[in-house]
């Protein structure tokens, strides 16, 4: 009757079974769990040797959008680096901004909180780390695109938006009904 119960009991509380040692066969075995060092004698995560730099040597990592503002953008705005950040930013951005930046993407038109117009004199006047740092930190709506593009990535865009949607013809202003 005892055994039926317990039965019953694992049954219903199938959280209950989960429990039981079982459950961590398959996580205690042999193999290299992450951040573990393969020394035993020097377990834990092996550091990176000193004064070593990211590869592209650009900096990959800011505390906050204020931080990332003072950033000097360290990639030149050649003709290869706006084609890849136009790329990019035909896919990660156009969803809201729109096609040319001017804020008027389809999704963007669901969103409580336009997206702004990425050509208006407001954002001109941004430095090119504040535009980098949206990216990676995200706004009040807008999402953070720290995880989908890398800081180099961040940096192309950056370009493209200087280059092309800042250089092309204003938007043409919305009728008014
Ligand atoms: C899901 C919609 C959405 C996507 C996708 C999106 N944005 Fe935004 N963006 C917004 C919204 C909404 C705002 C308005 C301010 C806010 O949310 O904080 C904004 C504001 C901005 C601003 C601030 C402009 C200023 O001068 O203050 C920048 C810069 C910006 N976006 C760049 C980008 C770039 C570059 C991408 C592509 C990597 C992108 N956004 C993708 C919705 C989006």
């Amino acid at each position: 009757m005892k055994k039926l119960s317990l039965a019953i009991a694992l049954l219903l509380a199938p959280a209950m079974a989960q429990a039981w040692p079982w459950s961590q066969d398959m996580a205690n075995q042999v193999s290299t769990k992450p951040q573990e060092g393969a020394d035993p004698a020097n377990p834990g995560m092996v550091p990176f040797p000193k004064r070593s730099v990211p590869v592209p040597g650009t900096t990959t990592i800011v505390k906050d959008a204020a931080a990332a503002d003072k950033l000097k953008n360290p990639i030149p705005a050649d003709e290869k680096s706006v084609a890849t950040g136009g790329k990019l930013f035909e896919i990660y951005c156009t969803p809201c901004h729109g096609k040319a930046g001017h804020g008027d993407g389809l999704v963007g038109a669901k969103l409580a909180l336009k997206p702004y117009d990425l050509s208006a004199d407001m954002t001109k006047a941004r430095s090119d780390g504040f535009i980098w740092g949206y990216m990676t930190f995200g706004g009040a709506v807008m999402p953070t695109y720290g995880n989908d593009l890398s800081p180099t990535e961040r940096w192309h865009v950056v370009n493209y938006v200087r280059k092309v949607v800042q250089q092309a013809p204003a938007a043409a202003p919305v009728a008014k009904k």
